[in-house]
Protein backbone atom coordinates (compact mmCIF):
# COMPACT_ATOMS: atom_id res chain seq x y z
CA UNK A 1 0.00 0.00 0.00
CA UNK A 2 1.09 3.38 -0.69
CA UNK A 3 0.60 6.20 1.61
CA UNK A 4 -0.47 9.68 -0.10
CA UNK A 5 -1.17 13.03 1.79
CA UNK A 6 -4.22 14.76 0.71
CA UNK A 7 -4.26 18.65 1.03
CA UNK A 8 -7.27 19.66 -1.00
CA UNK A 9 -6.76 23.22 0.56
CA UNK A 10 -9.57 26.51 -1.06
CA UNK A 11 -12.20 26.77 -3.15
CA UNK A 12 -12.90 24.80 -6.26
CA UNK A 13 -9.31 23.39 -4.60
CA UNK A 14 -11.47 20.95 -2.56
CA UNK A 15 -13.79 20.12 -5.58
CA UNK A 16 -11.12 19.05 -8.35
CA UNK A 17 -9.39 17.21 -6.11
CA UNK A 18 -12.10 15.20 -4.97
CA UNK A 19 -12.48 14.53 -8.73
CA UNK A 20 -8.81 13.19 -8.56
CA UNK A 21 -9.31 11.25 -5.95
CA UNK A 22 -12.43 9.10 -7.47
CA UNK A 23 -10.83 8.74 -10.17
CA UNK A 24 -7.47 7.69 -8.76
CA UNK A 25 -9.47 5.07 -6.94
CA UNK A 26 -11.13 3.80 -9.71
CA UNK A 27 -7.93 2.61 -11.53
CA UNK A 28 -6.23 1.38 -8.08
CA UNK A 29 -6.74 -0.02 -4.94
CA UNK A 30 -3.30 0.16 -3.93
CA UNK A 31 -3.82 4.13 -2.38
CA UNK A 32 -4.35 5.00 0.79
CA UNK A 33 -5.26 8.57 1.17
CA UNK A 34 -4.46 10.66 4.48
CA UNK A 35 -5.90 14.02 4.41
CA UNK A 36 -4.51 16.87 6.03
CA UNK A 37 -5.92 20.50 6.68
CA UNK A 38 -3.69 24.11 5.21
CA UNK A 39 -4.28 26.93 3.80
CA UNK A 40 -5.51 30.45 5.03
CA UNK A 41 -7.86 29.05 7.47
CA UNK A 42 -5.49 26.97 9.12
CA UNK A 43 -3.13 30.35 9.43
CA UNK A 44 -5.73 32.53 10.70
CA UNK A 45 -5.89 29.90 13.80
CA UNK A 46 -2.82 28.63 14.14
CA UNK A 47 -0.52 31.34 12.36
CA UNK A 48 0.95 29.12 9.73
CA UNK A 49 -0.35 27.94 6.62
CA UNK A 50 0.40 24.05 7.77
CA UNK A 51 0.56 22.83 11.63
CA UNK A 52 4.28 21.50 12.29
CA UNK A 53 2.92 17.68 13.62
CA UNK A 54 1.25 17.64 10.38
CA UNK A 55 4.55 18.89 7.88
CA UNK A 56 5.59 16.32 9.73
CA UNK A 57 3.61 13.56 8.90
CA UNK A 58 3.81 14.61 5.22
CA UNK A 59 7.46 14.34 5.13
CA UNK A 60 6.69 10.47 6.00
CA UNK A 61 3.90 9.46 2.94
CA UNK A 62 4.88 8.25 -0.07
CA UNK A 63 3.69 11.55 -1.95
CA UNK A 64 0.95 14.42 -2.23
CA UNK A 65 -2.05 15.31 -4.17
CA UNK A 66 -2.23 19.36 -3.84
CA UNK A 67 -5.57 21.10 -4.56
CA UNK A 68 -5.27 24.59 -4.89
CA UNK A 69 -5.28 27.69 -1.89
CA UNK A 70 -6.09 31.09 -1.79
CA UNK A 71 -3.09 33.41 -0.88
CA UNK A 72 -4.34 36.82 -0.24
CA UNK A 73 -1.44 39.25 -0.83
CA UNK A 74 -2.56 41.63 1.72
CA UNK A 75 -2.23 39.71 5.08
CA UNK A 76 1.23 40.60 6.73
CA UNK A 77 3.64 36.89 7.66
CA UNK A 78 1.32 34.86 5.68
CA UNK A 79 3.66 32.50 3.31
CA UNK A 80 1.53 30.54 0.40
CA UNK A 81 1.18 27.06 1.27
CA UNK A 82 2.77 25.60 -1.42
CA UNK A 83 5.78 28.13 -1.37
CA UNK A 84 6.03 26.65 2.01
CA UNK A 85 5.17 22.70 1.32
CA UNK A 86 8.05 23.26 -1.89
CA UNK A 87 11.51 24.58 0.79
CA UNK A 88 9.94 21.75 3.60
CA UNK A 89 9.85 18.77 1.11
CA UNK A 90 13.17 19.93 -0.76
CA UNK A 91 11.17 19.95 -4.03
CA UNK A 92 14.01 20.87 -6.22
CA UNK A 93 12.32 20.06 -9.81
CA UNK A 94 9.16 21.59 -10.98
CA UNK A 95 7.67 19.43 -14.18
CA UNK A 96 4.37 21.19 -15.95
CA UNK A 97 2.88 19.14 -18.47
CA UNK A 98 1.06 21.53 -21.25
CA UNK A 99 -1.26 18.89 -22.81
CA UNK A 100 -2.96 19.40 -26.29
CA UNK A 101 -5.54 16.87 -25.90
CA UNK A 102 -7.28 17.17 -29.00
CA UNK A 103 -4.19 16.19 -30.88
CA UNK A 104 -2.20 13.97 -28.49
CA UNK A 105 0.81 16.09 -27.80
CA UNK A 106 2.53 17.78 -25.40
CA UNK A 107 5.23 20.16 -24.19
CA UNK A 108 7.22 19.04 -20.78
CA UNK A 109 8.22 22.34 -19.06
CA UNK A 110 10.80 21.66 -16.51
CA UNK A 111 11.95 24.30 -13.86
CA UNK A 112 14.55 24.40 -11.45
CA UNK A 113 12.49 25.20 -8.58
CA UNK A 114 14.71 26.07 -5.30
CA UNK A 115 17.44 28.16 -6.57
CA UNK A 116 18.32 31.29 -9.38
CA UNK A 117 17.08 34.54 -8.08
CA UNK A 118 14.25 32.91 -5.95
CA UNK A 119 16.50 31.19 -3.47
CA UNK A 120 15.79 34.10 -1.16
CA UNK A 121 19.29 35.47 -0.70
CA UNK A 122 19.56 39.12 -0.87
CA UNK A 123 21.28 42.13 0.20
CA UNK A 124 19.10 45.37 0.80
CA UNK A 125 19.77 48.42 2.42
CA UNK A 126 18.13 52.06 2.39
CA UNK A 127 19.98 52.43 -0.80
CA UNK A 128 19.54 49.23 -2.97
CA UNK A 129 18.65 45.94 -2.73
CA UNK A 130 20.59 42.54 -4.50
CA UNK A 131 18.89 39.95 -4.69
CA UNK A 132 21.62 36.57 -5.51
CA UNK A 133 20.69 34.36 -8.69
CA UNK A 134 22.63 31.72 -7.04
CA UNK A 135 22.88 28.67 -9.39
CA UNK A 136 25.21 25.49 -7.58
CA UNK A 137 26.57 22.49 -9.37
CA UNK A 138 24.87 20.21 -7.07
CA UNK A 139 21.41 22.06 -8.14
CA UNK A 140 22.05 22.11 -11.55
CA UNK A 141 23.11 19.03 -12.23
CA UNK A 142 20.25 17.75 -10.39
CA UNK A 143 17.72 19.40 -12.77
CA UNK A 144 19.75 18.48 -15.66
CA UNK A 145 19.75 14.67 -14.67
CA UNK A 146 15.41 15.33 -14.26
CA UNK A 147 15.03 16.70 -17.81
CA UNK A 148 17.46 14.32 -19.26
CA UNK A 149 15.77 11.30 -18.08
CA UNK A 150 12.40 12.30 -18.72
CA UNK A 151 13.55 12.95 -22.36
CA UNK A 152 15.13 9.27 -22.35
CA UNK A 153 11.66 7.64 -20.78
CA UNK A 154 9.97 9.40 -23.62
CA UNK A 155 11.93 8.31 -26.09
CA UNK A 156 12.71 12.56 -27.23
CA UNK A 157 16.32 12.59 -28.93
CA UNK A 158 16.66 16.32 -27.53
CA UNK A 159 15.59 18.63 -25.44
CA UNK A 160 15.49 22.76 -25.37
CA UNK A 161 17.63 24.43 -22.84
CA UNK A 162 16.72 28.15 -22.67
CA UNK A 163 19.35 30.50 -20.76
CA UNK A 164 20.90 33.34 -21.21
CA UNK A 165 24.65 32.30 -21.32
CA UNK A 166 25.42 35.06 -23.10
CA UNK A 167 24.90 37.73 -20.61
CA UNK A 168 24.51 35.85 -17.23
CA UNK A 169 27.74 34.20 -15.67
CA UNK A 170 25.58 31.63 -13.87
CA UNK A 171 23.97 30.48 -16.81
CA UNK A 172 27.26 29.70 -18.41
CA UNK A 173 27.82 27.52 -15.90
CA UNK A 174 24.66 25.62 -15.63
CA UNK A 175 25.42 25.50 -19.50
CA UNK A 176 28.74 23.39 -19.40
CA UNK A 177 26.69 21.18 -16.83
CA UNK A 178 23.78 20.43 -19.42
CA UNK A 179 25.86 19.97 -22.22
CA UNK A 180 28.26 17.22 -20.57
CA UNK A 181 25.19 15.63 -19.14
CA UNK A 182 23.48 15.37 -21.88
CA UNK A 183 26.84 14.37 -24.04
CA UNK A 184 26.96 11.60 -21.63
CA UNK A 185 23.26 10.44 -22.10
CA UNK A 186 23.95 10.73 -26.01
CA UNK A 187 20.66 13.65 -26.25
CA UNK A 188 20.98 16.74 -28.62
CA UNK A 189 20.60 20.42 -26.93
CA UNK A 190 19.03 22.47 -28.71
CA UNK A 191 19.75 25.99 -27.39
CA UNK A 192 17.76 28.47 -27.39
CA UNK A 193 18.07 32.28 -25.89
CA UNK A 194 15.43 33.00 -23.16
CA UNK A 195 13.81 36.87 -25.40
CA UNK A 196 13.82 35.75 -28.32
CA UNK A 197 12.39 31.94 -27.43
CA UNK A 198 9.64 33.80 -26.02
CA UNK A 199 8.38 34.46 -29.53
CA UNK A 200 8.79 30.59 -30.68
CA UNK A 201 7.08 29.40 -27.65
CA UNK A 202 3.97 31.52 -28.96
CA UNK A 203 4.05 30.71 -32.52
CA UNK A 204 5.44 27.25 -32.73
CA UNK A 205 5.63 25.51 -29.28
CA UNK A 206 4.90 21.73 -30.57
CA UNK A 207 8.39 21.20 -31.85
CA UNK A 208 9.84 21.09 -28.62
CA UNK A 209 9.50 18.40 -26.40
CA UNK A 210 11.46 18.68 -22.95
CA UNK A 211 12.02 22.23 -22.17
CA UNK A 212 14.76 23.04 -19.18
CA UNK A 213 15.45 26.58 -17.70
CA UNK A 214 16.51 27.80 -14.55
CA UNK A 215 13.65 29.09 -12.19
CA UNK A 216 12.60 32.46 -13.11
CA UNK A 217 12.89 31.60 -16.83
CA UNK A 218 11.10 29.16 -16.60
CA UNK A 219 8.63 30.26 -14.12
CA UNK A 220 7.49 32.95 -17.11
CA UNK A 221 7.89 30.64 -19.89
CA UNK A 222 5.85 27.71 -17.97
CA UNK A 223 3.14 30.58 -17.48
CA UNK A 224 3.35 31.45 -21.28
CA UNK A 225 3.02 28.15 -22.23
CA UNK A 226 -0.11 27.61 -20.82
CA UNK A 227 -2.11 29.23 -23.24
CA UNK A 228 -1.36 26.42 -25.54
CA UNK A 229 -3.99 24.63 -23.36
CA UNK A 230 -6.89 26.25 -24.13
CA UNK A 231 -8.05 26.36 -20.78
CA UNK A 232 -5.79 26.45 -17.39
CA UNK A 233 -7.82 23.87 -16.27
CA UNK A 234 -6.64 21.09 -17.80
CA UNK A 235 -2.92 21.46 -16.58
CA UNK A 236 -1.34 19.25 -14.27
CA UNK A 237 2.43 19.64 -12.38
CA UNK A 238 4.33 17.38 -10.67
CA UNK A 239 6.85 18.90 -7.92
CA UNK A 240 9.58 16.55 -7.57
CA UNK A 241 12.27 16.27 -4.65
CA UNK A 242 14.79 12.94 -3.43
CA UNK A 243 11.87 11.67 -0.38
CA UNK A 244 9.07 12.72 -2.32
CA UNK A 245 6.51 14.80 -4.60
CA UNK A 246 3.92 16.85 -4.78
CA UNK A 247 0.72 17.13 -7.46
CA UNK A 248 -1.45 19.76 -8.23
CA UNK A 249 -3.28 21.66 -11.09
CA UNK A 250 -1.69 24.41 -11.67
CA UNK A 251 -5.09 26.59 -11.46
CA UNK A 252 -5.66 28.65 -8.13
CA UNK A 253 -8.95 28.35 -6.28
CA UNK A 254 -11.07 30.13 -8.44
CA UNK A 255 -13.21 32.13 -6.21
CA UNK A 256 -15.36 33.32 -9.50
CA UNK A 257 -16.81 29.79 -9.86
CA UNK A 258 -16.12 28.20 -6.30
CA UNK A 259 -19.55 25.68 -5.43
CA UNK A 260 -20.90 26.07 -8.66
CA UNK A 261 -19.96 22.45 -9.35
CA UNK A 262 -18.19 23.60 -13.03
CA UNK A 263 -14.95 23.51 -12.29
CA UNK A 264 -12.67 21.44 -14.78
CA UNK A 265 -11.18 18.56 -13.11
CA UNK A 266 -8.78 17.59 -15.97
CA UNK A 267 -5.81 18.83 -14.18
CA UNK A 268 -6.18 17.82 -11.23
CA UNK A 269 -6.93 14.32 -12.93
CA UNK A 270 -3.97 14.66 -15.07
CA UNK A 271 -1.97 15.61 -11.94
CA UNK A 272 -3.45 11.96 -10.27
CA UNK A 273 -1.99 10.34 -12.98
CA UNK A 274 1.63 11.80 -13.02
CA UNK A 275 1.29 10.86 -9.00
CA UNK A 276 0.85 7.07 -10.00
CA UNK A 277 3.41 6.87 -12.82
CA UNK A 278 5.84 8.70 -9.54
CA UNK A 279 4.67 5.46 -7.82
CA UNK A 280 5.16 3.44 -10.67
CA UNK A 281 1.50 2.60 -10.77
CA UNK A 282 -0.88 3.11 -13.90
CA UNK A 283 -1.01 6.86 -14.74
CA UNK A 284 -1.61 6.18 -18.47
CA UNK A 285 -4.63 4.66 -17.97
CA UNK A 286 -6.36 8.07 -17.01
CA UNK A 287 -4.04 10.39 -19.56
CA UNK A 288 -5.93 7.64 -21.91
CA UNK A 289 -9.27 8.21 -20.53
CA UNK A 290 -9.06 11.54 -20.86
CA UNK A 291 -8.42 11.97 -23.78
CA UNK A 292 -10.20 9.58 -25.49
CA UNK A 293 -13.60 11.80 -23.19
CA UNK A 294 -12.21 15.06 -24.29
CA UNK A 295 -13.04 13.98 -28.09
CA UNK A 296 -16.48 12.92 -27.82
CA UNK A 297 -17.77 14.31 -24.27
CA UNK A 298 -19.28 17.19 -23.07
CA UNK A 299 -16.60 19.28 -21.13
CA UNK A 300 -17.14 22.43 -18.90
CA UNK A 301 -17.96 25.79 -19.41
CA UNK A 302 -14.42 27.16 -19.44
CA UNK A 303 -13.84 24.70 -22.97
CA UNK A 304 -16.83 26.08 -24.47
CA UNK A 305 -19.52 23.05 -23.20
CA UNK A 306 -22.17 22.74 -20.34
CA UNK A 307 -21.52 20.01 -18.19
CA UNK A 308 -20.80 19.94 -14.50
CA UNK A 309 -17.35 18.84 -12.72
CA UNK A 310 -19.24 15.29 -11.74
CA UNK A 311 -20.12 14.66 -15.44
CA UNK A 312 -16.25 14.83 -16.72
CA UNK A 313 -15.55 12.71 -14.19
CA UNK A 314 -17.92 9.99 -15.20
CA UNK A 315 -16.95 10.57 -18.30
CA UNK A 316 -13.50 9.83 -17.43
CA UNK A 317 -13.92 7.20 -15.44
CA UNK A 318 -16.20 5.55 -18.41
CA UNK A 319 -13.56 5.07 -20.53
CA UNK A 320 -11.29 4.01 -17.91
CA UNK A 321 -9.48 0.75 -20.17
CA UNK A 322 -10.22 -2.85 -18.00
CA UNK A 323 -6.43 -4.04 -17.02
CA UNK A 324 -5.52 -5.65 -20.33
CA UNK A 325 -5.02 -9.32 -18.43
CA UNK A 326 -8.65 -9.43 -17.78
CA UNK A 327 -9.53 -8.33 -21.12
CA UNK A 328 -7.89 -10.98 -23.14
CA UNK A 329 -9.04 -13.80 -20.83
CA UNK A 330 -12.62 -12.45 -20.88
CA UNK A 331 -12.47 -12.25 -24.80
CA UNK A 332 -11.08 -15.81 -25.41
CA UNK A 333 -13.74 -17.12 -22.43
CA UNK A 334 -16.43 -15.28 -25.12
CA UNK A 335 -14.60 -16.81 -28.28
CA UNK A 336 -14.18 -20.48 -26.67
CA UNK A 337 -18.05 -20.18 -25.58
CA UNK A 338 -20.11 -18.40 -28.10
CA UNK A 339 -18.22 -16.85 -31.00
CA UNK A 340 -16.17 -19.83 -32.24
CA UNK A 341 -19.09 -21.97 -33.36
CA UNK A 342 -20.67 -19.28 -35.23
CA UNK A 343 -17.40 -18.71 -37.10
CA UNK A 344 -17.16 -22.45 -37.89
CA UNK A 345 -20.62 -23.08 -38.57
CA UNK A 346 -20.36 -20.52 -41.76
P1 LIG B 1 -7.22 31.01 -10.72
O1 LIG B 1 -6.38 30.01 -11.40
O2 LIG B 1 -7.84 30.60 -9.45
O3 LIG B 1 -8.37 31.51 -11.73
C1 LIG B 1 -8.09 32.21 -12.95
C2 LIG B 1 -9.30 32.07 -13.92
O4 LIG B 1 -9.31 30.75 -14.46
C3 LIG B 1 -10.64 32.27 -13.23
O5 LIG B 1 -11.52 32.90 -14.11
C4 LIG B 1 -11.10 30.84 -12.96
O6 LIG B 1 -12.50 30.72 -12.92
C5 LIG B 1 -10.51 30.07 -14.12
N1 LIG B 1 -10.18 28.69 -13.72
C6 LIG B 1 -9.12 28.30 -12.97
N2 LIG B 1 -9.14 26.98 -12.79
C7 LIG B 1 -10.24 26.52 -13.41
C8 LIG B 1 -10.81 25.22 -13.57
N3 LIG B 1 -10.25 24.11 -13.02
N4 LIG B 1 -11.95 25.09 -14.29
C9 LIG B 1 -12.53 26.18 -14.84
N5 LIG B 1 -12.03 27.43 -14.73
C10 LIG B 1 -10.91 27.61 -14.02
O7 LIG B 1 -6.29 32.30 -10.47
P2 LIG B 1 -6.63 33.65 -9.68
O8 LIG B 1 -8.04 34.03 -9.89
O9 LIG B 1 -5.57 34.57 -10.05
O10 LIG B 1 -6.41 33.29 -8.15
C11 LIG B 1 -7.44 32.91 -7.24
C12 LIG B 1 -6.80 32.49 -5.92
O11 LIG B 1 -6.02 31.31 -6.12
C13 LIG B 1 -5.87 33.53 -5.34
O12 LIG B 1 -6.05 33.60 -3.96
C14 LIG B 1 -4.48 33.00 -5.67
O13 LIG B 1 -3.52 33.39 -4.74
C15 LIG B 1 -4.71 31.51 -5.61
N6 LIG B 1 -3.77 30.69 -6.41
C16 LIG B 1 -3.32 29.54 -5.85
C17 LIG B 1 -2.50 28.68 -6.55
C18 LIG B 1 -2.09 27.41 -5.88
O14 LIG B 1 -2.63 27.06 -4.85
N7 LIG B 1 -1.17 26.66 -6.42
C19 LIG B 1 -2.05 28.98 -7.91
C20 LIG B 1 -2.62 30.22 -8.44
C21 LIG B 1 -3.44 31.04 -7.70
MG1 LIG C 1 3.75 31.33 -11.76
Amino acid sequence: MYRVAVIKGDGIGVEVTNAAMEVMRAVTDKIDFVEFEGGFEVFKKFGVPIREEDLEEIKKMDAVLFGATSTPFNVPNYKSLILTLRKELNLYANLRIIPDLWRDREIYIVRENSEGLYSGVYRATNERAIDFRIITRGGAEKIARFALGLAKERNFKEITFVHKANVLRGDRFFRKIVLSLAEREGIKVNEKIVDSFTIELVRKPWQHKVILSENLFGDILSDLASIHAKSIGVIPSGNYGEEIALFEPIHGSAPDIAGKGIANPIGAVLSGAMLLDYLGLDGWVIWNAVKSYVKKGNLTPDLGGNAMTVDVVNGIISELEIDPIEWDELWVDEIRINTLPTLFMK
